[in-house]
């Protein structure tokens, strides 16, 4: 079992510098694509076998150190009553976003016995059992911000304005909203622990969108509330953020194993920041990956090189893969990580 993804989120000594990729399964890949031509995204993540295969794909092709289970922040929260499309060119949307205090109070906490989202925990079990001894498969929600962003919004959105008039406007509604996702994101991911999941990750893909002072009184304590529930799965906990700069040493201490350090950042400095608690997980620019073999061999090393004063550094772009990536680079990034790491 190559566990050097393990080894590196708990700060153990490892033989590699493990990396695996956001979006790893996903639209640079022409096998991800000729299914998805096939069948579309959402039949995509509510099929277990589909979803297993597509998860397993670059672990064959690209050789990633863990893999991520295909799925979708999305799909989360369908089963606490909101209906979710899919348009190609939009991505993922709620057609009835939540707009006021009514809607929170319709919205379901589900039992995880029972809540519609077994096409993940299937897909886990077979991924888990097909990639017993090799690599580590890991498990995921949104992050409770970025969930109230995508169902207040509806979807993927420019300026966040109706969230962020809810976080101020009426906040008692805000609050009660994150209360009721962080519930079901905490079943939902300890549901994900219990099926085969290896290690638990929170995407917060929005958290730039509020100042650090609005962070850490609106966003933090949910995300240190789901990470000291999940204490007790005894799997790594990981904090994958977008544009927290400001919290950083706050978010040293919320409970994660790991924190991922985006783009916008220098890996040195918020290594400096998080301290000795905390292992890091970045953080390449995805666009890195349209260069030559040789550029990215060099950004490469460099990336190492300051991912070596943490306690633990797990190699990772600063975001996801983009559409469009050459598989050649993401394949000259993984040798070159494995080459030099
Ligand atoms: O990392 C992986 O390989 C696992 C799969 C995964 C997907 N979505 C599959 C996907 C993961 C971890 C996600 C998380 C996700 N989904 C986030 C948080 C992380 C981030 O990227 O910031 C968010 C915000 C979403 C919502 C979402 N899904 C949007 C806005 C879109 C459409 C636009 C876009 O960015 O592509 C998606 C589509 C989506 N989710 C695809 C895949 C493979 C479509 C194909 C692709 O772009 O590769």
């Amino acid at each position: 079992m190559n566990d050097a993804f393990l080894c590196a989120c708990r700060g153990e000594p490892v033989e590699h510098t493990p990396v695996w990729l956001k979006r790893q399964a996903g639209r640079y890949l022409p096998e991800f694509m000729a299914i998805y031509r096939k069948m579309g995204f959402l039949n995509m993540c509510r099929t277990a076998e589909i979803a297993a295969e597509v998860t397993i794909q670059p672990v064959d092709i690209i050789g990633v150190d863990a893999a991520i289970i295909f799925s979708d922040i999305t799909t989360t929260v369908v089963p606490m009553g909101m209906h979710l499309e899919y348009d190609d060119r939009r991505g993922p949307y709620y057609p009835d976003p939540i707009s006021c205090a009514a809607d929170v109070d319709r919205l379901i906490v589900p039992d995880a016995s029972d809540d519609g989202l077994s096409f993940v925990y299937d897909a886990i079990r077979i991924c888990a059992a097909e990639l017993a001894g090799r690599v580590p498969l890991i498990g995921f929600a949104g992050a409770p911000l970025a969930m109230a962003s995508f169902m207040v919004e509806g979807a993927m959105s420019r300026n966040y304005i109706k969230l962020r008039r809810m976080m101020f406007s009426d906040q008692a509604t805000f609050l009660k909203l994150m209360d009721k996702i962080t519930q079901h994101t905490t079943n939902y991911l300890r549901a994900q622990a219990a099926a085969g999941a290896q290690a638990l990750m929170l995407f917060d893909s929005f958290a730039g969108i509020i100042g650090p002072l609005d962070f850490e009184e609106l966003n933090l304590p949910f995300i240190e509330r789901t990470f000291t529930d999940l204490q007790d799965t005894g799997v790594p906990l990981i904090y994958f953020g977008l544009g927290a700069h400001a919290s950083l040493s706050k978010l040293s201490h919320c409970g994660a194993d790991v924190i991922s350090i985006d783009f916008g950042l220098s890996l040195s400095r918020a290594i400096k920041t998080l301290g000795e608690g905390v292992s890091v997980q970045g953080n390449l620019d995805p666009f890195v990956l349209f260069q030559s073999r040789d550029q990215i061999e060099k950004r490469v090393k460099a990336t190492l090189a300051e991912g070596k004063a943490a306690r633990g550094h797990v190699f990772n772009l600063g975001h996801g893969v983009m559409p469009g990536t050459p598989v050649d680079g993401v394949r000259a990034m993984v040798d070159a990580v494995h080459a030099h790491g």
